[in-house]
Formats: C-alpha cells, sequence, structure tokens
C-alpha cells in the first residue's frame, strides 16, 4: 500500500476546517490575524493532549502538585519578572506597504544586538517579503504583552497586563505551594492555562497565536542538583512526546538556545517537523534564581525554603518544563495525517492518532436506519458512558466508514440486522480496516482493550 505523509500546511488547514477541528477565528467578520476557535473535534484533541499532559508531569509523580492560576495579577509581577522591561521583539516597518516584521525573522537570527540586525538586513539587502521593496524602518523594541484597564477612575494607575506566560503564578504562590503541600525540595507545580503575546508575524496556522494555551511545570530544586534535574527533564519532555502523544523520533530534535531569555542559565528547545520547516513545541529552561530570586526581591517577602534535614535555609533553583498546547496539539495533527491507496483508484485519507488523543474513541454505524436505531441507540448510550463516542446514520458503511478514518476515530461499531438476533456487533479497526464480531456483553472491554 502506498502511503503518503502531509505535503503542506493548507491540506491540514482544509480539513481542520472542514471536519470540525478549528476554525478562523472571528470569520464572519473577515477574522483577526492569528486567531483560531477549536471546533468539536479540535476542543477533544487539545483536551486529551493536556489530559495526557497532567497525567505525565503531575498525577503520576508523587513529588507534584497542580495550581491554577489567573490570568491578571498585579502589574509589578511583571516587573519582577523582566517582562515589562525586557520581554520585546525587533520589529521593523515597510514604508512602501506598511506591513510590520520581525527582523530576527527576516535574518532568520535571533543572536544578533539591533544595530548588527539593521547592518546584516542592509548588507543582506533583504527586502520586504510583502512588497518586495526595500523601504524599511529603524529597528525598535516592541514589547509583546497585552495591556488592558482596570477600574474607570485613572487609566494610567490602573494598567494590568495579560499574563505572557502562566509561569509566575507558580513563583509568586511558592510559599503557599510548599506550605499547604508539605512537599520538600525538590517538588514541582503544573499549570495549564491561556497566555496572551501581541505577535504581529504571520502564524502558521495555530503555531504563532496571540491567544494560546501553555503546560507549564516548575521544579523547584537545589542548586548543586540542578544541571542534573535539567538534563532529566530535557528526556522527560521528549519521552512524553513519544510515548504519550505518539509523535514521530525522527520529527523530534533539541535545539540548545544560543541567545538566552533575561531569564535562563541554560535552555534547549523541543522542535518538530512540520510541513513549514522544524518549529519550537516547548523548552527545558534553567531559570536559576532568577524568579523567586526577584520577586523577593520586589515584593519584600522571603522566598527562601528551610531544609528540615540541614536546616539550611536557601531560594530554590527552577527547572521549567514548558509545552505550548496548541503547538503540540498542531503537532499531533500533522504527525497523524497520512493518504493511503487502498487501490488503484481508492485513496484514503487516515488520521492515525494514538488512542489516548484521538477525538472520538467509537463511533456508532447503523447499517440500515430502517429498524435499527432502537439497538444502535442503546449500543450508544452503553458505549458513551466509558468513551467518547459518535453516531452515524447517514451514507453508505463505506462512506461513513472513511469519514471515521479522516477524525481518527480508532474503531467503527457497526449495528445490522444480524444483531438484533444474535446480539454481536461488528468492530472495525481504523489501521488495519479488519473487521470482527463481538458479542455486546464484550463490546465495552473489547473496546477498553483495544484503546489500551
Ligand atoms: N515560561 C516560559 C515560556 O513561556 P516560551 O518558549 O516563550 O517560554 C513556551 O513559551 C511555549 O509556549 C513554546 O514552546 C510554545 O510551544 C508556546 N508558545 C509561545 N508563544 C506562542 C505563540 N505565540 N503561539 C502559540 N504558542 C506559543
Amino acid at each position: 500500500m502506498k502511503t503518503t505523509e502531509l505535503k503542506n500546511m493548507e491540506t491540514l488547514i482544509a480539513l481542520a476546517k472542514n471536519r470540525g477541528f478549528i476554525f478562523p477565528g472571528s470569520e464572519i467578520y473577515g477574522g483577526l490575524a492569528n486567531t483560531w476557535d477549536y471546533g468539536p473535534l479540535g476542543v477533544e484533541l487539545k483536551n486529551n493532549v493536556k489530559r495526557e499532559w497532567w497525567k505525565y508531569f503531575v498525577q503520576e509523580d508523587r513529588n507534584s502538585v497542580g495550581m491554577d492560576g489567573g490570568i491578571l495579577m498585579n502589574p509589578n509581577v511583571w516587573v519582577a519578572s523582566g517582562h515589562v522591561g525586557g520581554f520585546s521583539d525587533p520589529l521593523m516597518d515597510c514604508k512602501s506597504c506598511k506591513t510590520r516584521h520581525r527582523a530576527d525573522h527576516l535574518l532568520n537570527d535571533d543572536s544578533l544586538p539591533i544595530e548588527e540586525m539593521e547592518k546584516a538586513i542592509l548588507k543582506k539587502k533583504i527586502n520586504c517579503p510583502h512588497c518586495g521593496k526595500y523601504d524599511w524602518t529603524a529597528i525598535r523594541q516592541f514589547n509583546l504583552m497585552f495591556k488592558t484597564e482596570r477600574g474607570v477612575v485613572d487609566a494610567s494607575l490602573n494598567t494590568i497586563y495579560l499574563r505572557p506566560e502562566t509561569a509566575q503564578s507558580q513563583f509568586v504562590q511558592f510559599q503557599n505551594l510548599q506550605r499547604s503541600s508539605r512537599l520538600k525540595v525538590p517538588f514541582g507545580v503544573g499549570q495549564v492555562g491561556k497566555a496572551f503575546r501581541n505577535e504581529v508575524t504571520p502564524g502558521n496556522f495555530t503555531f504563532r497565536t496571540i491567544e494560546f494555551e501553555q503546560m507549564e511545570y516548575q521544579y523547584f530544586t537545589q542548586a548543586n542538583d540542578s544541571m542534573k534535574d535539567y538534563e532529566m527533564f530535557k528526556s522527560r519532555a521528549m519521552d512524553f512526546y513519544k510515548t504519550r502523544l505518539g509523535l514521530l523520533p525522527d520529527r523530534l530534535r533539541f535545539t540548545d538556545h544560543t541567545n538566552l531569555s533575561h531569564y535562563a542559565k541554560a535552555a534547549v528547545d523541543a522542535e518538530f517537523k512540520f510541513p513549514f520547516g522544524w518549529g519550537e513545541i516547548g523548552g527545558t529552561h534553567h531559570r536559576g534564581t532568577f524568579d523567586l530570586g526577584n520577586h523577593q526581591e520586589f515584593s519584600k517577602k522571603n522566598m527562601e525554603y528551610l531544609d528540615p534535614t540541614s536546616n539550611e535555609k536557601f531560594v530554590p533553583t527552577v527547572i521549567e518544563s514548558s509545552h505550548g498546547a496548541d503547538r503540540i496539539t498542531l503537532a499531533v495533527l500533522a504527525n497523524a495525517y497520512y493518504e493511503e491507496q487502498i487501490a488503484e483508484d481508492d485513496t484514503r485519507v487516515v488520521l492515525r492518532f494514538k488512542p489516548s488523543v484521538a477525538p472520538y474513541k467509537v463511533a456508532v454505524l447503523p447499517l440500515q436506519k430502517k429498524g435499527l436505531t432502537e439497538k444502535s441507540d442503546e449500543v450508544f448510550s452503553m458505549l458513551s458512558k466509558h468513551f467518547m463516542t459518535t453516531y452515524d446514520d447517514t451514507a453508505s458503511i463505506g462512506k461513513r466508514y472513511r469519514r471515521q478514518d479522516e477524525i481518527g476515530t480508532p474503531f467503527c461499531v457497526t449495528i445490522d440486522y444480524e444483531t438484533l438476533e444474535d446480539n454481536c456487533v461488528t468492530i472495525r479497526d481504523r489501521d488495519s480496516m479488519q473487521q470482527r464480531r463481538v458479542k455486546l456483553d464484550n463490546l465495552v472491554a473489547e473496546i477498553a482493550k483495544g484503546l489500551a
């Protein structure tokens, strides 16, 4: 059988829209750049990605707990974290067509200071990718945080920010988290939630958006152990992508940061090979004592930990395992896409999701509408108590199988007239397309076994 992988993003964007994974944001009003909405299948897929992450990083580790911090925080948090002063992109405008671009993206190099970037753009004579002219403004640093106002009295006194990363809640709540959970250093805190960045460059579908979800885990440890822990979390990230989400090993790689963020002592990106090239989906960051140290200095509240064994007090070092829920969901979608030529004139599109992330686990398909609805409803009701289940009684059975293949449903259950006699149904496997009869009494167990 000839199998073809995903070749371009347009194919995936069309499938995502047609099948209800992802729609352009505010489409009927002409859209809003770099915003997208998740449809019925997309919300299931992304929820499954987030659930797998939580299981791996929080639930299955007895030295881990979770939290859910607010999007809005005291603005001083962002002063202490360095985001007010340093969280910016180098932007330049094309004077001819008025489009805005990131200088580091134009150069494909984020390691240069601004003056060097300007010289390099001039030397290489990089034209505007939109209109093709060379007519740039100077580069300016543009802060990525979205501002909003609280209250109505004096806006200048009430500027607050939409958080650009989830991580800061774990830091500002460090003492509450440690005391209430009675965990000893080293321990970790996971969090999944929205973050916002005023990105101006084109997004490559959901890869770069202005509103996105992060899954971030902060590990509070001792300075002496921190490089060993950094390496451990690098391996854990890769293990998570491969074993829990089914991302193919040859589509994953690490790239060390050459230009470290303001907070990082060491940092590496985990990248996935998308049709448009390698793109960062997560990162492991050695944040040192930067965050807790700065919050201690700015808030004047003690951020030290008292080691009960050595009686020593210290500000813990942080290793961060950070993952983008939307980028990873996009990677899972791209990774799953195959076109399979199953006969000379017959090609099927199939999303070969790992069952744990598949939006629907099983589809109930009555062979005919007439006389089978009651039994099929019964089967749906039985299965849907255990698994995310869909129901389809339109079109031919062949077409319905293909529809389920295209949305990655691992199993189809067909009810036919014999079912009414022998209480057996047909299970059809997405990947092998093999079919077998099973007793209704064993159906839940059979599906559960197949998904495991
Ligand atoms: N707390 C560290 C931090 O925020 P980051 O590398 O800036 O680090 C972490 O972001 C992850 O968040 C990235 O690896 C990526 O998956 C995701 N992410 C960042 N910016 C994004 C954007 N504009 N759109 C979608 N996902 C984004």
